[in-house]
């Protein structure tokens, strides 16, 4: 599959908002895509930007590293929140939730029902069809905005992942973009945030370093090392999400990059993880990829399903940069270092679980 990011699109009325962008170095590259369909606006008034006090709220994905985090928020700011999965005792944010599975479409119905903001965050790359999780993913995304129109849901919240500029995109990332041009087309107030690795206690791909980190003396890394990304802490992914809801600038669609402060490559990543846990590792520098021969056995040391770390590994074969920096402005969202990030998710980890690195 080619890369294909969206066309970037200016948008004038943003400088008028924000007068502090104008001056800005970059153009704004704030992807709009106009609402193919959709019922009549039912929600407060139709208005596009939300009343930011107790709306219906579906989280799906609440089960999920991502979800699980945003739920006490939510709670937090007096909305009315309710789950969807497909094994509501997995959710433990003490919030309603509807049994069903996006893949088929059951509970989505009842899921959307009465709802003003729905946040998807369904993502599965698991299973006994792992060649076929983009479709599976597909059928998801194209689901919920079946159920959505007929609910008259009109903002949905995504967060998928960064796509590269200039290399084909791997399967994972291919299977991300697919459902933000699927949320993008079919709903009219669909906000697309795209994230690299999301650094916090619960975060799989943050877990899966740290396990490395934690569990081998000797680290090998493969070319990939080079390549740089951008991390987010989890807290900001949180505000950014939460800004999503009710942000006036979601009208025919937004889709926006957000990244952490720091840019790095994956190598120096790791070493950083390897130094705010005060452990040494040495390192064996692979002057190749070797992702196929690599990817199991991490998989293994990290006690992470293969069918999860293969395809987030072809991802690191490129850099993940944003495509500009202006998110954070847009929605109001003040950043923290990757360091912070990382000392932050340590803490909360420790403080439920041991490393047995320290
Ligand atoms: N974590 C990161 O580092 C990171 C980075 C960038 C972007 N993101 C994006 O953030 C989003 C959420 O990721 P995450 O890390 O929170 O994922 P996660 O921890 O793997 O959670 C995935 C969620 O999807 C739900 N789900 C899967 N299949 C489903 C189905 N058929 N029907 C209903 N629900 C289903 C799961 O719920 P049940 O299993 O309980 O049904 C679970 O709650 C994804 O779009 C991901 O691309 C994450």
């Amino acid at each position: 599959m080619q890369n294909s990011p969206p066309s970037a699109a200016p948008l004038p009325a943003l400088w008028d908002r924000f007068p502090s962008l104008a001056g800005a170095a970059f153009m704004p590259t704030v992807d709009r895509r106009a609402c193919a369909v959709g019922p009549a606006a039912r929600l407060r008034g139709g208005s596009i930007g939300h009343d930011a006090t107790s709306m219906r709220i579906l989280l799906t994905g609440a089960s999920g590293s991502i979800g699980a985090a945003l739920a006490p928020a939510l709670i937090r700011q007096g909305h009315d929140v309710r789950g969807f999965g497909r094994e509501p005792a997995r959710v433990t944010a003490g919030i309603p939730v509807i049994r069903g599975d996006a893949v088929t479409g059951v509970g989505l119905d009842e899921a959307l029902d009465g709802i003003d903001v729905a946040y998807f965050l369904i993502h599965s790359m698991e299973g006994s069809d792992r060649a076929g999780f983009e479709a599976r993913e597909r059928a998801s995304a194209e689901n919920f905005v079946v159920a959505a129109q007929r609910a008259g849901v009109r903002r949905v919240v995504y967060l998928g992942g960064i796509v590269p500029r200039r290399r084909t995109l791997s399967r994972h990332l291919g299977s991300r973009l697919e459902v933000e041009r699927v949320l993008l087309a079919g709903l009219p107030e669909a906000v697309a945030l795209r994230a690299s690795i999301v650094i916090g206690a619960s975060s799989r791909s943050f877990r899966f370093m740290v396990h490395l980190v934690e569990r081998m003396k000797l680290l090998a890394l493969p070319a990939w090392r080079e390549n740089r990304t951008q991390p987010i802490d989890v807290r900001d992914v949180r505000a950014f999400l939460l800004a999503a809801a009710t942000t006036p600038q979601a009208a025919g669609g937004l889709s926006l990059d957000i990244a952490g402060p720091d840019v790095l490559t994956y190598g120096r990543m790791i070493e950083r993880i390897a130094d705010l846990m005060l452990v040494q590792r040495r390192t064996l520098r692979f002057g190749r990829n070797v992702t196929p021969i690599v990817a199991p056995v991490a998989a293994r040391v990290a006690g992470e399903d293969p069918g999860f770390i293969g395809p987030l590994m072809e991802s690191l074969e490129g850099d993940l940069l944003p495509r500009d920096e202006h998110a954070a402005q847009l929605l109001g969202v003040r950043l923290h270092s990757f360091d912070r990030a990382v000392e932050r998710a340590l803490r909360e980890w420790e403080a439920a679980e041991p490393l047995s690195a320290r």
